[in-house]
């Protein structure tokens, strides 16, 4: 197999513009966990697809593998700061002072999120390092708002 350089590999995909979301979903222990990600898209039309690639070292990892529902927060031009919370705070300390709802089945909505979509667990397989997991959308909501955008490993606005 050709060896390719990780440097390189992050310069082109970078150069692929995203949205920017926090998957959340609960532990084993029923605790919140989230994570920022922007390997986010949709999938499917019949049956209503998404999928995400997890790092198989995240700490998120455990909770993702384990969970039979989560939840897609798509964040707001505002967000930025959430998005370098949960990407780089220690996990039990991402929801503390935040703004978010948990609801009586168990999502965790992010205030100032532009759209929740809630997931069923349809598919988990491993790809290379990451795991690719497919959600089934099986509700959701979506707000006013603009876009937090990543860019070349930098965040932007529409303008
Ligand atoms: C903008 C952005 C997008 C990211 N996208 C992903 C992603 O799609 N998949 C992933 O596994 N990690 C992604 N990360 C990195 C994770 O957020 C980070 O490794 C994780 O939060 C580490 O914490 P944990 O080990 O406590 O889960 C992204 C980080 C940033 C800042």
């Amino acid at each position: 197999m050709t060896d390719f350089d990780a440097a390189q590999f992050r310069e082109l995909c970078g150069r692929f513009a995203t949205g920017v979301v926090i998957v959340t979903t609960l532990d084993s222990s029923g605790a919140a966990a989230g994570m920022t990600a922007n390997s986010f898209t949709s999938v499917s039309l019949d049956p209503p697809l998404i999928s995400l690639n997890i790092d198989r070292t995240a700490e998120f990892h455990r909770a993702i593998e384990a969970a039979t529902t989560f939840t897609v927060n798509v964040l707001g031009a505002d967000q930025e700061a959430l998005s370098r919370r949960f990407a780089q705070a220690p996990g039990p300390e991402r929801f503390s002072g935040i703004g978010y709802r948990r609801t009586e089945t168990g999502r965790i909505l992010l205030t100032g999120a532009i759209a929740t979509i809630d997931c069923e667990t349809f598919q988990r397989f491993p790809v290379g390092d990451h795991t690719v997991v497919i959600g089934r959308v099986v509700g959701g909501e979506a707000h006013d708002g603009r876009p937090l955008l990543y860019f070349r490993g930098g965040y932007h606005n529409l303008s």
